[in-house]
């Protein structure tokens, strides 16, 4: 494969390896993966549950350390970036919609979306008006003031959608972010997805197990035993 032009991607894995756990008990789960995620696409990584992916995407998110192999997300080696220095650049440039949503239970649906905000700075009644915008455009107008037990799995999910795009952050990170949703919606929040999340200076990485949505892919790699066996392009593998 011919080196890609970094400024062309916003991910850029090279032999990534993770273990977890020490001696007998050792779990080799990353075995030197190598993924791109481009500026301007919707990349999607596939693979059978326990592979790796969730994994991955910590260590691109900045949350999990790798032991082997760079990473370099928006142009930065998170190598080099020092912990305090991490939080920031993440907050800044990342948006995340974990598997598990980790909505705050106390915060109302609005309140939840805003908290990025809120953690820039932005006044309360500011941050709270904006997310309640970008919930109206997920569906979500009149679940707005409701506390997170109140809602769907699937009104949940989406309100982790809002929260990891109001800051309109140049890197979303999904890990499974349909599984929760009928298949209408889920093409709803992929339609979205693209329309808020991409541009020529931005990109979208999805981890999935929903076949459901492929199509909405620009790039899919697809992982198992801890290397990306094969990368195509979404209209091929649709
Ligand atoms: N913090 C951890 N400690 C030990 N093992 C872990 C940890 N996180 C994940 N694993 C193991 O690593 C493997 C890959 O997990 P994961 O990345 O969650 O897979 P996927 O998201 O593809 O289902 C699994 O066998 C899982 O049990
Ligand atoms: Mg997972």
């Amino acid at each position: 494969m011919a080196e890609p032009d970094p400024g062309c991607a916003a991910v850029i894995c090279r032999g990534v390896e993770k273990a977890f756990g020490t001696g007998d008990v050792r779990l080799q789960v990353l075995r030197g993966v190598d993924l791109e995620a481009r500026y301007g696409e919707l990349t999607f990584l596939l693979g059978p549950s326990g592979s790796g992916k969730t994994t991955l995407l910590s260590i691109i998110a900045g949350l999990l350390k790798h032991d082997r192999g760079s990473v370099t997300v928006l142009g930065r080696d998170l190598a080099k970036l020092h912990n305090g220095e991490a939080a920031l650049f993440r907050l800044r440039n990342i948006g995340f919609v974990f598997q598990q949503f980790n909505l705050i239970p106390a915060l109302t649906a609005a309140e939840n979306a805003a908290v990025p905000l809120l953690a820039a700075g932005w006044k309360r009644k500011e941050a709270v008006a904006q997310a309640r915008a970008l919930l109206a455009d997920l569906g979500m107008a009149h679940r707005a003031d409701d506390l997170p037990n109140k809602l769907s799995g699937g009104e949940q999910q989406r309100v982790a959608f809002a929260r990891a795009l109001i800051q309109s952050p140049r890197l979303v990170i999904c890990d499974e972010p349909t599984s929760a949703l009928d298949g209408a919606t889920g093409r709803h929040v992929m339609e979205l997805l693209r329309k808020v999340a991409l541009s020529p200076e931005r990109a979208v990485l999805v981890v999935t197990h929903d076949f459901r949505i492929l199509e909405f892919a620009d790039r899919i790699a697809e992982i198992s035993d801890g290397v990306i066996q094969k990368v195509s392009q979404g209209k091929e593998a649709a």
